[in-house]
């Protein structure tokens, strides 16, 4: 099923109401790099709390917030720095570099989109089958796969390129003081973990869905070997729920995709796929990883990294089942689900397209706006009031500007899940109307009753 929400119109309300910036726009922008307005901020830290709430409010499970920089021995041990690389490919005409991979895949898209099946079929199968970078440039060069961009076919070699950034600490940028920023939160072996994770991705692309910085929701649960099938059945059903009951994406946006090629220490893996504007995309990866990590960081660090069993006295090296979600990637899939346009009668008999962005209320940057219905009469005092009052427990913001009904749509298209209107029957008897975002149904009750109506509906 495809969505009929295309990535540019989220893009543009991004930018248009605040959600999210091109980082350094005034300098032209850097690739892959995005700042979160003051919308944005709020959406991203309603889902970042979600998300540590459901994980760490649990008796068995703790948060952690490890350092960026580690010693470099962490990603020798952890394998990023003899692995962490995807297989690229230059043309020599344009100097255009491209994930080897991609450029077959979308060369097979393209075959298929002109009706060509049969060769789109044998060119995906030959990727799949392929298990090196020279098979990788054999399957380029015997379909003649042209670059994008130069329609040429002159290639250089695939070679991998790690995608860990480096850098130096103090003042001397030679080998011995080489660091690299992390490119994922789990090897600071968190328990669980929210935090920045930096990547040198080749191509960037589909707004926040692929960027070099960004934001990972990362835990390790540690279990006794032998024990490891059921909870990776536990997480994988417990991260889907959350998505659909706390996040509130439609679940027939999302598929379970199980890893058909496992890496070597993996026991099991499978994605939580959304379907995201331009096709589907892994938002949450569930991995059931053995031992590896532990064992890699025994070994090289020569410290033990045992569980005693104090009842037993069992002693062993536990089990990692590890849920990674990106917070980011989940901001956009959030977005994705949410945004919606709909034809609305006017006044006049015509009708009038309305964006609304229907967020679970509880992700909602602003829950309840507050709006004068003219800015005179004792309205303007009256809803300072209630604003003060309301911003107490939740995230208000207040609006005078333009006719009521504009002020409606400007807070649907950030997704406000309540409006509450003061007019000139509050100054006689302190009621307003509630105004809710989906249903748009306006409801008159005391300004004294807004705080716990508003409370019950955001739990209901
Ligand atoms: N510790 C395991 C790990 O990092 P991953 O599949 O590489 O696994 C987990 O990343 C999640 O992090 C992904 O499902 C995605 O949501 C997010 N993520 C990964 N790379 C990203 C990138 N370049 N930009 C945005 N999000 C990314």
């Amino acid at each position: 099923m495809a969505s009929p929400t295309t990535l540019d119109a989220i893009l543009s309300l991004c930018k248009r109401k605040g959600f999210v910036y091109q980082s350094s726009e005034i300098y032209g922008g850097l690739n892959g790099a995005w700042d979160f307005g003051p919308l944005g901020v709020e959406l991203l830290r309603n889902i970042k709390d979600a998300w540590w709430k459901e994980m760490t409010y649990r008796p068995d499970i703790v948060g952690i917030d490890s350092s960026i920089l580690m010693h470099p021995r962490v990603w020798e041990a952890s394998g990023h720095l003899q692995q962490f690389s995807d297989p690229m490919i230059d043309n020599k005409t344009s100097k255009a570099r491209h994930r080897a991979d991609t450029l077959i895949e979308e060369y097979a898209n393209r075959l298929r989109a002109k009706g060509k099946t049969d060769q789109a079929t044998r060119v995906e199968s030959a990727l799949h089958a392929a298990a090196s970078n020279e098979e990788l440039h054999a399957i380029i060069v015997s379909n003649a796969i042209p670059d994008p961009i130069s329609g040429t076919t002159d290639w250089t070699e695939v070679r991998n390129f790690n995608l860990m950034f480096k850098t130096y600490v103090g003042p001397v940028e030679d080998v011995s003081n080489t660091v690299y920023l992390r490119p994922e939160t789990a090897q600071g072996i968190g328990i669980a973990q929210i935090g920045k994770s930096f990547r040198n991705e080749i191509n960037t692309k589909n707004f926040l869905f692929r960027t070099r910085e960004f934001e990972q929701m990362e835990m390790q649960f540690f279990v006794k070997p032998g024990t490891e099938v059921e909870w990776f059945d536990y997480w994988r059903q417990a991260r889907w729920d959350w998505l659909v009951n706390h996040i509130g994406i439609d679940p027939t946006h999302l598929h379970r995709k199980p890893h058909e090629k496992l890496a070597h220490y993996a026991a099991a893996a499978e994605d939580i796929e959304y379907l995201f504007p331009f096709g589907w995309g892994e938002i949450e990866g569930i991995h059931s990883r053995t031992d590896f990590d532990l064992g890699k960081h025994q070994e090289f660090s020569g410290k033990k990294l045992e569980y005693v069993d104090t009842v037993t006295k069992d002693r062993y090296t536990p089990f990692v089942i590890e849920t990674a979600i990106g917070a980011t990637r989940t901001f956009l899939a959030v977005l994705c689900d949410a945004y919606a346009e709909e034809e609305m009668p006017t006044v006049d008999g015509g009708s009038e397209t309305r964006t609304v962005m229907r967020l679970k209320p509880s992700l909602a940057p602003v829950t309840a706006a507050v709006l004068p219905l003219v800015n005179k009469d004792g309205m303007p005092e009256a809803a300072d009031a209630i604003m003060r009052n309301l911003q107490r427990s939740i995230r208000v913001e207040y609006d005078t500007s333009g006719a009521i009904g504009r002020r409606y749509r400007r807070q649907d298209e950030v997704g406000t899940p309540f409006c509450v209107t003061i007019d000139g029957q509050t100054i006689t008897d302190s009621t307003v109307t509630l105004r809710e975002r989906d249903s748009m149904q306006q409801t008159r009750i005391h300004a004294d009753a807004l705080t716990e109506e508003i409370g019950r509906r955001l739990n209901g």
